[in-house]
């Protein structure tokens, strides 16, 4: 019987990039938490803007290309449905994306700097003076 899984990715460059964001945000336009602030924030017509920016990103995130400048935490704030328990989904959708995608090495590699940008940007945007992050304020 002839196998039709595609072959794990094993290299991160431009390309497998592209194909990953491409991926994660068709997933995130189907889903029923994260679509709305998508929906309402960014027009049909402003998406291939969107990814290429999005690529730009990742590409400076794992390649250190540089190529994108930007400030996410201002964008974000401006999101209109923004909710801090999106990000658990956000991360398990990008995680499994990744992990479909690439080979481990690489879909870890993925995973630990998405976790980290979710983290940062979570506290950027919901911490607040006199009130610790979900994350400390347990002990
Ligand atoms: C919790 C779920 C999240 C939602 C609902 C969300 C939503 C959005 C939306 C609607 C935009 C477009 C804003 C605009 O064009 O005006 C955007 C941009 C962006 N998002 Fe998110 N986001 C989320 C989490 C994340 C995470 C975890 C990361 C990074 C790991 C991220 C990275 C970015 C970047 C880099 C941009 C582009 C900023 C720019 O225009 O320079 N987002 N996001």
């Amino acid at each position: 019987m002839q196998c039709t899984a595609e072959p794990p990715v094993g290299i991160i460059d431009e390309a497998s990039i592209a194909l990953l964001i491409d991926r994660f945000y068709t997933a995130v336009r189907r889903d029923p938490i994260l679509a709305p602030p998508f929906e309402w924030t960014i027009a049909e017509e402003e998406w291939p803007e969107h990814l290429a920016t999005m690529r730009r990103f990742w590409s400076s995130v794992m390649l250190t290309s540089g190529r994108y400048s930007g400030n996410p935490v201002a964008v974000h704030h401006a999101v209109h449905g923004l909710e801090r328990p999106m990000f658990d989904r956000w991360l398990a959708l990008f995680e499994a994306t990744a992990a479909e995608l690439f080979a481990s090495e690489q879909a870890a590699l993925f995973t630990s700097k998405a976790r980290r940008i979710a983290s940062s940007l979570q506290l950027a945007l919901f911490h607040r003076l006199g009130m610790p992050p979900d994350e400390l304020s347990a002990s």
